[in-house]
């Protein structure tokens, strides 16, 4: 595994996060526990405006909270200077409740319900990103309601194909999201809109997807939006101010995964989208990043204790342990790779090759496959590292597992920012069946 952030090898041959070591992590707060590194969250928030000192381009990063959604994370972007990117009641409640200002909150999703949107009105976000045709209606509907008006970007589904996993590409033509930029459904959308007062159409967005390497997709996309920015121009007199290119940037999940950092991938878009829209001969206008999964994929760490082992002769050893898919699916959902190390023996000499499977009851319930670790015992301490990222935000309860504890750590102290759940959370929304038992 290599190391990131401020994750060290003690001299006693241990990984410590943020100053902490990790056996003093589980013993206070138990396993599995997910690890958050707060000083390389704040420095990969810092990263994607470090590219804009210098250029004269008005730009708002917002973080896409999907990745992780919590309240302390919540906080840290606004302390940070970032807005937020909200999908769901769900991540708007937590904003609120973190405190974090409406006026830097937008909203997206392919299918807000009416309770979401009059959420989002009352809240008083500062725009909504409007992905099809019933959500123009419904929409302004709410805003009519609330004598409200909204700021709105048009969702774009631009057609371009980024080279990723297929059910993480969102750019391309086939897609659930946003309007179709080939057979003239975007013209029908500002056509509608424009009947609608209370909707101010004031930009556009794309996403292409996520886990990107490069910059070509954002060139093909930022290419289509300028192209796209002159013909609304043209065609209907709008003046966009604003220019949203989603998220989407790729993470090192292992040491064979090359991507660059953050800054120079971002100075990268920026290139690309001012060479767009200079070719299109049109003003840059503000230019939007919603990324989630670069600001908190390598600062998380998921520690579990070791347990069980079965070793098939000539066939493959497993050691399980006490987590899984229920709190990682990403092996399962997508066939992630992961690395890991034996937190407690950093230093240890002798070493075979394992894999290493949850504690659910499914063969497909895997972390890694043959990861090169380390001789390990019952009660050791494994580390899967950069799972900061669509883990803890796709956990579950399978086999009403608990759900872990969250801790951040930051120059040698821990602070629990999500406890862990009991067995009573597990039955709270039980309503039993036979009123005595
Ligand atoms: N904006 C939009 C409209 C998105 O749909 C997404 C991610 C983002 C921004 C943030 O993208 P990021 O910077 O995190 O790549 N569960 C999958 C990833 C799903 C991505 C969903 N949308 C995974 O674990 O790989």
């Amino acid at each position: 595994m290599f190391l990131q952030g401020t994750s060290r090898i003690t001299p006693g041959g241990e990984l410590s996060i943020g100053g902490v070591n990790t056996t003093e992590l589980i013993e206070r707060f138990g396993t599995p526990l997910i690890v958050y590194d707060e000083e390389l969250i704040r420095s990969q928030m810092r990263a994607y405006m470090e590219p804009f000192k210098g250029r004269n381009m008005p730009h708002r990063i917002a973080y896409a909270c999907k990745a992780f959604s919590a309240i302390a994370i919540c906080q840290i972007a606004q302390q940070e200077g970032l807005w937020l990117d909200v999908v769901s009641a769900g991540e708007l409640y937590t904003a609120q409740r973190a405190g974090f200002p409406a006026d830097r909150i937008f909203m997206h999703g392919n299918n807000k319900t009416r309770e979401e949107l009059e959420m989002a009105v009352r809240a008083g976000v500062a725009m909504i990103v409007v992905d099809n045709f019933y959500e123009i209606s419904l929409l302004s509907d709410v805003l009519n309601e609330y004598d409200a008006t909204m700021d709105i970007l048009l969702r774009i589904a631009p057609g371009v194909d980024a080279h990723t996993h297929e059910y993480i590409t969102t750019g391309q033509q086939d897609s659930k999201f946003g309007f179709d930029l080939f057979s003239g459904q975007v013209d029908q959308a500002v056509d509608l809109i424009q009947r609608e007062h209370a909707l101010r159409l004031v930009g556009l967005h794309s996403h292409i997807g996520s886990q990107i390497f490069d910059v070509d997709g954002f060139r093909a996309a930022a290419l289509r939006m300028a192209d796209t920015t002159v013909h609304l121009k043209t065609k209907f007199g709008l003046a966009l101010s604003v220019l949203n290119l989603g998220g989407g940037l790729g993470v090192r999940y292992t040491q064979a995964d090359m991507m660059p950092p953050i800054a120079k991938a971002v100075a990268g878009i920026l290139d690309v989208t001012e060479a767009a829209f200079a070719k299109a001969g049109v003003t840059m206008p503000t230019l939007m990043l919603e990324p989630g999964r670069s600001i908190v994929a390598a600062a998380g760490t998921t520690l579990y204790r070791v347990g069980s082992r079965k070793q098939i002769p000539e066939v493959r050893t497993y050691v399980a342990v006490d987590g899984g898919m229920t709190d990682n699916p990403r092996l399962a959902l997508y066939g992630a790779k992961y690395e890991a190390c034996i937190a407690n023996r950093m230093l240890s000499v002798e070493q075979e090759t394992v894999s290493i499977a949850g504690k659910c009851c499914e063969s497909g319930d895997m972390l890694i496959w043959d990861a090169v670790l380390p001789v390990s015992q019952p009660g050791d301490i494994l580390a899967v590292s950069c799972t900061g990222a669509y883990n803890y935000a796709m956990a579950s309860n399978y086999n009403r597992i608990a759900r872990p504890a969250v801790v951040f750590v930051h120059n040698g102290t821990a602070r629990l920012v999500i406890r862990r759940e009991t067995l009573n959370d597990l039955v709270a929304l039980d309503i039993p069946f036979l009123q005595d038992a």
